[in-house]
């Protein structure tokens, strides 16, 4: 059977989750209107998994979300062993949502003896047995094709640049931390409507950067500065107080993926930033809770929600990014 027949004969769509964001797949369910599918997944006494699903699945079109946010391995492995299971159940199709996936800065060999993990993850998910994966705002757009089946790229874009559209900052310009969201943060400009400017970073270790100059006006404007990705809040807090020095004024950050690890929410808090506005790809944890005030949590749940059920029936996903 072809795969467009194969879909159409689908009226029956479920959705299923690990243990790494049961709130964001609660509320893609919500989105919906489906209940979260039953599904058991603890652990043995050894700290191995231990899943079961309990409802029949034979035949249906599965969606598994889970992200790879920490505890990454574990989430990670949840993720191959849900796979495994729907596969051995008789689904007719199983698509993995990946909110945040992990391992996706080493993507390429920009020195000897390194390994590139975004393929080595893309290549342990399709030998799971998925058919297609849905993705958030991967660090680079092309790990897409690291997998080879369907990928759809998700952009928080809409959710954030609502978000600040609704602030309605005076006389805002958009940042971008790095040479590398260059691209993303003039998609930003460009909705908004108004200029941008990007900080000249350089990594110099996994926890260390070096900020060099910044491109464009940033003095007296508020800055709207985007970036996939806070892990240790070391690139942002930086970049902030490099754009103070050339006179900005209050500094807004967005960010689709919080990892927040280390000591992040004390950099955060440290740094002169009014406002840290994230996404629920990764759930925040009690510590990060602590940003208090500054962080304000977007949820992406309506996206994911519409992309699985255009991706159930068949139509356009891009067409939500147009
Ligand atoms: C880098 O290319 C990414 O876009 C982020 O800027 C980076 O991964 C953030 O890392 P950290 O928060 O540890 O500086």
């Amino acid at each position: 059977m072809d795969q467009k027949t194969l879909i159409e004969g689908l009226d029956n769509m479920k959705v299923f989750t690990g243990n790494s964001n049961p709130d964001l797949a609660n509320k893609i369910c919500d989105y919906l209107d489906i209940p979260l599918g039953d599904a058991y997944v603890g652990r043995f006494p050894d700290g191995e998994i231990d899943l079961k699903i309990n409802e029949d699945i034979r035949g249906a079109d599965i969606f598994v979300v889970q992200s790879l946010c920490p505890p990454v391995n574990e989430n990670l492995m949840e993720l191959l062993i849900f796979i495994d299971c729907i596969k051995r159940a008789s689904a007719a199709r199983i698509t993995a949502v990946i909110p945040y996936y992990a391992y996706a800065r080493k993507d390429r060999k920009d020195e000897g003896r390194v390994p590139i993990t975004a393929k080595l993850v893309a290549n342990i998910i399709c030998e799971a047995g998925v058919d297609r994966v849905v993705a958030m705002d991967l660090h680079a757009a092309q790990i897409q094709g690291f997998f080879d089946i369907p990928l759809d790229h998700i952009y928080a874009f809409p959710v954030l640049c609502g978000h600040y559209k609704s602030l309605n900052l005076p006389n805002a310009v958009v940042v971008s931390p790095d040479v590398g969201g260059i691209k993303i943060a003039r998609a930003y400009s460009k909705k908004l409507n108004i200029k941008m400017a990007v900080v000249d970073k350089r990594r110099v270790g996994p926890e260390e950067t070096e900020v060099g100059f910044v491109i464009g006006d940033v003095a007296g404007k508020n800055v709207i500065m985007i970036d996939d990705i806070i892990a240790t809040g070391g690139s942002i807090a930086q970049a902030a107080r490099v754009l103070k020095e050339k006179g900005a004024n209050d500094i807004y950050v967005g960010t689709t993926h919080p990892v927040l690890c280390g000591a992040a929410a004390e950099k955060l808090r440290g740094a002169p930033i009014k406002e840290v506005a994230v996404t629920d790809t990764i759930p925040l944890d009690r510590r990060t809770k602590l940003l208090g005030e500054k962080i304000s949590v977007l949820t992406i749940s309506g996206l994911l929600g519409e992309a699985i059920r255009r991706i159930h029936t068949n139509e356009s996903v891009s067409a939500l990014f147009v």
